[in-house]
């Protein structure tokens, strides 16, 4: 293959200015895929991702340009996620790219995750195309757009094409672009020995773990010995391919070429995403530059509902972490839920598709704790500890002092919610830093904060406070002491491990009535009365009582009435589902993670 004619490129963007829609324009302008087949965002083929519009795992696809130069050309695109908590994801695609088109929504501009991307394409010395989005739309203001481009990230935006990616207006320019403007795979040469980057993998039931690989260097086709460079693990390659974006088999991948391996690979831990492939005859003696291991920022405790399927669980959970690097755990067990795992998460996002995945594609029935952060203790005989479940935070007469992470946090805001988002900030603790005007209609508030204040209900507060206009993003800046407890719940006067939660002193006694009332709401009443408590050490600081119940819930229905009493029926045997018992009383699911809505 001519290296020449090969551009690996990535989209990237801030959330929802467009680039699934534009890569399926791509995809289609392509013809990569018959116009019957096409399908809205066809990228985005988890069903989660279709159905909240998101874009979680990234994707490739090998498509051929016939460019204005008469010369066919060979593309791979890797589409990437926007969200913060994905972040890891779009580092790990760049480093398989050599350029990056960067989408600006026309409407919106330039914003947080706009410069977030940049920097990440900057640090893998990619290429960035600008392209302005959205055209077609009347509140489209393509001038400030393109002024906020040069002035905010510095990029010159003279030939950056003005395009709609939902009409398909323009588009043909941005294929024109990528030809004339992203580099070649420079590096790329077949002699030497074999180099690839393995940038994703998923078990595959019948080919085992299938890798995505860019190859740097060499070639590698099927029946060669492989080795992965991190722990010399060797197999012999079944197929290789590329995805078009259906898997298509090759007989081999050259130097510069995005593709997929397999090798009938059944023990998942061999592989590891940024690890690098060599050849067993012959090996690189360098492996390539690998990914940061990213820290989750939070933990949960994930206990499957039915005791019987905890190894289905913890299959689930390693080939889950093959495609996805950020995803740790470690055994644990709970007094009220029996044994699961304790999961780390990146954020709050990342937590509720991991569980979500986990229950549709294994077929899991899942019971998720209140997500904790990771306390620092130091106890009074010097020991320092980390505690990532309160349930195991020790007798407060041992403990020295307890740190907890801190973030800074930027929030951009039109400015008219300056006032409420400040007094935001302030009850959940932040400590004031900078106000910066961004532009003329923009402010970024500076605040350091708590990190578990964010995860207990900040992003619905600031996104209510601002009509969804407001954005933020956060960075850890360390540990600080604070004033914390451990608050325990009782219901029926049994502790419940798993509703332990660490809270701010200040906040104690007020979130123990809040989480004892939504308690009292969301535990069904049973035959007997229910007293929930919570208390700081042995003292009781709230009490609310669920009363005996009335056996039919549809009791005071009129009989006519039987499409609502239906209803409620099936909303009991809903909830069923996902019920604990838990001594003698029946705990749904959302009592674990009440504390998160508390109003
Ligand atoms: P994530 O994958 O969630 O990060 O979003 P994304 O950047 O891939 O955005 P997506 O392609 O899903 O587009 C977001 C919304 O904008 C969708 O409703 C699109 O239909 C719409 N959209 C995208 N491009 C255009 C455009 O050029 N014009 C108009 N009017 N709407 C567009």
């Amino acid at each position: 293959m001519d290296k020449k004619k090969i551009r690996n490129f990535s989209i990237i963007a801030h959330i929802d200015h467009g680039k699934s829609t534009l890569a399926d324009r791509i995809l289609e302008m392509t013809d990569t895929v018959a116009t019957r087949e096409m399908q809205e965002q066809l990228l985005d083929s988890m069903d989660i991702e279709r159905e909240r519009g998101i874009t979680i795992k990234l994707n490739s696809v090998q498509l051929k340009y016939k460019a204005k130069d008469g010369q066919e050309y060979v593309f791979n695109l890797i589409d990437t996620p926007g969200h913060v908590d994905f972040q890891y994801e779009v580092s790990r695609s760049l480093a398989a790219c050599e350029g990056a088109i960067l989408v600006v929504d026309a409407t919106q501009g330039v914003e947080a995750q706009t410069l977030a991307n940049v920097y990440l394409a900057l640090d893998n010395d990619l290429e960035i195309i600008p392209v302005i989005n959205k055209v077609d739309l009347p509140s489209a203001d393509v001038e400030r757009t393109k002024e906020q481009i040069e002035n905010i990230i510095g990029l010159d935006t003279t030939d950056a094409p003005e395009i709609s990616a939902k009409t398909g207006l323009n588009v043909e320019d941005v294929l024109e672009a990528i030809v004339a403007k992203i580099p070649y795979p420079m590096d790329a040469n077949d002699k030497e020995p074999l180099r690839a980057l393995i940038f994703d993998s998923y078990y595959d039931q019948y080919l085992g773990v299938v890798m995505s690989v860019r190859l740097r260097q060499g070639t590698i086709k099927v029946g060669d010995k492989i080795k992965m460079m991190s722990n010399g693990a060797e197999y012999e390659v079944t197929e290789v391919g590329v995805k078009t974006p259906k898997i298509l088999k090759k007989d081999m991948l050259e130097a510069g070429e995005v593709g997929w391996i397999s090798a009938s690979i059944k023990t998942i831990k061999d592989v590891h995403v940024g690890d690098t492939i060599t050849l067993a005859k012959n090996p690189a003696t360098e492996p390539l530059p690998g990914y940061k291991k990213l820290k989750p920022m939070v933990y949960s405790g994930i206990y499957p509902v039915d005791n019987a399927r905890y190894e289905d669980f913890k299959e689930a959970l390693e080939k889950i972490e093959l495609s996805d690097s950020a995803l740790v755990y470690e055994p644990e067990s709970s007094q009220a839920l029996g044994f699961g795992f304790r999961v780390g998460f990146l954020g709050l996002l990342h937590m509720e598709v991991i569980q979500e995945r986990l229950e549709r594609e294994y077929n899991l029935n899942l019971i998720a704790t209140t997500p904790s952060v990771i306390y620092r203790v130091t106890l009074t005989n010097g020991d320092v500890i980390e505690i990532d479940n309160p349930s195991l935070l020790p007798d407060p007469q041992k403990i020295k002092m307890i740190e907890e992470p801190y973030v800074n946090i930027k929030v951009t805001t039109p400015g008219e919610y300056v006032g409420d988002l400040m007094n935001l900030m302030q009850s959940k603790l932040g400590v004031y830093r900078d106000l910066v005007y961004v532009d003329d209609t923009r402010m970024e508030l500076v605040y350091d904060m708590p990190l578990a204040e964010i995860i207990f209900d900040f992003f619905n507060k600031l996104k209510s406070i601002s009509h969804g206009y407001a954005s933020f993003e956060y960075e850890p800046i360390g540990y600080q002491e604070s004033k914390l407890v451990k608050m325990d719940i009782l219901l029926n006067g049994e502790m419940v491990d798993a509703l332990s939660m660490i809270v701010n002193n200040q906040f104690a006694y007020e979130r123990g009535r809040e989480l004892t009332k939504k308690l009292k709401e969301i535990i069904p009443r049973q035959n007997f009365e229910i007293p929930v408590q919570a208390s700081i050490g042995n003292k009781v600081i709230a009490r609310e009582t669920i009363k005996a119940y009335r056996k039919d819930v549809t009791w005071k229905l009129h009989a006519a009435d039987i499409s609502r009493k239906k209803k409620l029926l099936e909303k009991q045997k809903e909830g069923k589902k996902r019920m604990k018992q838990i001594g003698r009383v029946e705990v749904p699911q959302d009592a674990f993670v009440a504390v998160l809505k508390l109003d």
